[in-house]
């Protein structure tokens, strides 16, 4: 029985391209760093041109020429929050590259935990929403402006587990998310009748430079740097014995923008080890 199961998987392993994106033309925002950096060194693996933009120009030069810069890989700096620059870099990544087939938009940003709401500092709010979720929207729009002519193209944007669950981040990141999804779906909507599709990734957490921001100072330290390293993100995660990295997000993203997800569209999948849809409390107190 389980040798049967074994032929299976390794026969449908085998009808897999080596590289499934190749021809293809992305650009991934937040690519300097994180989960962007693993999306991009992915993409490009695969195949794939890449267009790597950030605000952080020393670490996205880096990575592009990391991966032998052009004629592959180009960098850009741009704010997402900018319609001008996000107008420029995805006319950038056409005149460079010819086309746009995968839009990523990943950058991102979090506050602090607050533990009460009445300190919350409302510049945090209004600078986490208009980066996670306005430069979702504005990213959506301008790979919009090339797709839809072509009839075709994918959109995939980094959302996160608190998208499906509440009380584990601040609250303004949560709204940003929550607005992720919800913009994915409409978008989804709208842009199925030219055949583009638009997708989400909500990860679990993982210790990035991004999420260290959100830990008070006296708790930060280097050893979190290393994604996946965090004791307590270890042990209250539901899937244990098993090492969560920004690979693992990189790997569902390079799903969703290949022609293996060719009929997957509006979804938010979810990379949590099944962290949002269980809650141990119960069987725990028992
Ligand atoms: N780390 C986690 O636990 C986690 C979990 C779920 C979702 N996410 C999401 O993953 C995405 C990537 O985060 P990460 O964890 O890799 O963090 P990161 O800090 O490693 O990467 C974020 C990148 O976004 C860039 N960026 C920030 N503001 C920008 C702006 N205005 N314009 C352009 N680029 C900007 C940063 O310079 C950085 O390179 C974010 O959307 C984040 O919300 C992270």
């Amino acid at each position: 029985m389980s040798s049967t199961k074994t032929t299976i998987s390794s026969n449908a392993a085998s009808l897999l391209p080596s590289q499934r994106l190749l021809g293809k033309v992305a650009l991934v925002t937040g690519g300097a760093s994180g989960i962007g950096e693993a999306i991009v060194r992915l993409f490009h693996k695969h195949g794939a041109k890449v267009c790597i933009v950030d605000v952080q120009d020393k670490l996205g030069q880096q990575v592009c020429q990391s991966l032998g810069g052009e004629p592959n890989t180009a960098y850009l700096h741009c704010d997402v929050s900018i319609e001008d620059d996000i107008r420029r870099a995805v006319d950038f990544t056409v005149d460079k590259f010819t086309t746009l087939d995968i839009m990523v938009n990943n950058a991102g940003v979090i506050e602090q935990l607050t533990p009460d709401i009445c300190d919350f500092d409302l510049s945090m709010f209004d600078k986490t929403v208009r980066i996670n979720a306005k430069g979702v929207f504005i990213g959506m729009k301008h790979a919009a402006r090339i797709m839809i002519p072509l009839n075709k193209g994918t959109i995939i944007s980094t959302c996160s587990m608190v998208s499906a669950i509440a009380g584990v981040s601040p609250h303004a990141y949560a709204a940003s998310k929550h607005a992720v999804l919800g913009l994915t779906k409409n978008v989804a909507a709208e842009l199925g009748k030219h055949g583009i599709r638009v997708n989400c990734v909500s990860p679990y957490a993982l210790m990035t430079p991004m999420s260290q921001n959100s830990l008070p100072e006296e708790v930060r330290n280097d050893e979190m740097f290393i994604a996946g390293s965090n004791d307590f993100i270890r042990k209250v995660a539901n899937l244990q014995g098993v090492d969560f990295t920004v690979d693992d997000v990189a790997n569902a993203v390079l799903f969703l923008a290949s022609d293996e997800a060719k009929y997957v569209s509006g979804v938010n999948l979810m990379i949590d080890g099944g962290f949002s849809s269980v809650n141990h409390s119960f069987s725990s107190n028992l």
